[in-house]
């Protein structure tokens, strides 16, 4: 299925689940930018690179971002329950601070109102710009994992 949402500028940005062929360049991708977070993530959930790469390719929903019919990224969900888990949101460096990712944000966000209550992500506090993205679209710091120096955010969706 291939969901729609315009852009500021008027570019469209669709979605498209991920075909088994990409998930190899996916985990790079993940790998290539977001490296220096995805460590924490892996020790969160306390996981080796193949276990972790493993549930990448079996857990929840990883969905392609396109602007046009170029791969701007791509996202990666799970509902459980009554929460739609963000695993990963990444955008490729050249197709950042366009808006993409607050797009994408408000894409979960109004096409899952019917099927959960919350939105819920982890991410590192290093990661500052992530962190300000997520807080201008309603995300609020629930827990923090000191440790790990990782902080869980969760949006409520109306
Ligand atoms: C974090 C991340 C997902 C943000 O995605 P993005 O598409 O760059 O985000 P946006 O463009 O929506 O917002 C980022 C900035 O662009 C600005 N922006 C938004 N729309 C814009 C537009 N149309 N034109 C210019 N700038 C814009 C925003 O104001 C924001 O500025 P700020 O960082 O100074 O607050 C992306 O940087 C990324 O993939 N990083 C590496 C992986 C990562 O850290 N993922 C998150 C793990 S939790």
């Amino acid at each position: 299925m291939t969901r729609n949402t315009g852009t500021e500028d008027g570019s469209m940005i669709t979605y498209e689940a991920a075909r088994l062929e990409q998930y190899g360049e996916f985990m790079q991708l993940m790998h290539d930018e977001a490296h220096e977070y995805l460590r924490g993530v892996m020790e969160l959930v306390q996981m080796t690179r193949a276990q972790f790469d493993h549930l990448f390719r079996t857990v929840g929903h990883v969905c392609g971002i396109y602007e046009g019919q170029r791969l701007a990224g791509f996202y990666w969900i799970e509902q459980r329950g009554r929460i739609l888990h963000l695993h990963a949101l990444i955008v490729k460096s050249q197709f950042q601070n366009r808006g993409i990712g607050t797009q994408v944000l408000n894409m979960l966000a109004s096409g899952n109102r019917d099927n959960v209550n919350s939105i819920e992500l982890g991410v590192h506090e290093s990661n500052e710009r992530a962190i300000r993205m997520y807080e201008r679209q309603g995300f609020k710091t629930v827990r923090k994992l000191d440790d790990l120096k990782f902080r869980i955010m969760q949006k409520q969706l109306p």
